[in-house]
């Protein structure tokens, strides 16, 4: 499903935030991407959908090559993914049901076309009775939950989450991690950069350690 092979990312000359990276990642896959701040976590992940090219070798999504997207075939390539980032990158002055609506916009359907698939995504993650909100008024575990939502509503195959319970408390944390948890079990494929330990041990799985921009770990129990 995803495939490294050799990659190197460098943002400035002579220095690679990747370094000869080498991985494959397949369907349905449950995967956290661990290391300190810097080790190249986040440019991993960014890769996966597109949001920079390696600078050698090659990152494959599905069968694609992402060097092959041009610029115009990106937000079709990235339907295929959901991202879900630590400070959750919503619009903060427009409601939760239309933060949601606009990721469904690249398919130009009606509000009645997709009002009933959002609401049932909303009341799954228990924040339907928000959903006229604004969300600069939701906190910060209502706001992860609205992410997750707007991840989803286009039924990718892959989920990607940098660093999703950063900014939660330990309670809410959980609770984000129950609903990924269950997506995990439903099947989808799932990456997850944390530095959170507690739900490491919580929710066991495939674990890629970074240094330097190197894999110099990959071990842990497997999705099955
Ligand atoms: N946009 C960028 N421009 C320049 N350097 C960057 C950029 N993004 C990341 N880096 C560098 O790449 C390395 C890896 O960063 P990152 O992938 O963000 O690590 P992590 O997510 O593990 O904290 C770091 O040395 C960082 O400073
Ligand atoms: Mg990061």
């Amino acid at each position: 499903m995803i495939n490294f092979t050799d990659v190197n990312l460098s943002f400035t000359a002579g220095m690679n935030a990747l370094n000869g990276v080498n991985l494959d990642i397949s369907r349905g896959e449950f995967v956290y991407v661990i290391g300190k701040s810097g080790a190249g976590k986040s440019s991993f992940l960014r890769l996966i959908y597109a949001d920079v090219m390696p600078t050698r070798g090659l990152v494959k999504v599905d069968g694609c090559d992402i060097r092959s997207l041009g610029r115009l075939q990106i937000p079709y390539f990235r339907r295929k993914i959901g991202i879900i980032f630590q400070d959750y990158k919503l619009m903060e002055n427009v409601t939760v049901f239309d933060n949601i609506k606009l990721a469904t916009d690249i398919y130009y359907k009606l509000r009645s076309e997709v009002k009933d698939e959002i609401s049932l995504l909303l009341r799954d993650v228990g924040i339907f009775e928000k959903r006229d909100e604004l969300v600069c008024n939701l906190s910060g575990g209502e706001k992860q939950r609205v992410a997750i939502v707007r991840a989803l509503i286009n039924n990718p195959q892959v989920i990607i989450a940098d660093e999703p319970t950063g900014n939660l408390d330990h309670e809410t944390a959980e609770n984000i991690m129950q609903i990924l948890n269950k997506l995990r079990l439903a099947g989808t494929t799932i990456l997850i950069a944390t530095h959170d330990d507690n739900i490491r041990q919580r929710y066991p799985a495939r674990e890629i350690r970074l240094e330097k921009g190197k894999v110099i770990s990959d071990a842990g129990v497997d999705s099955e």
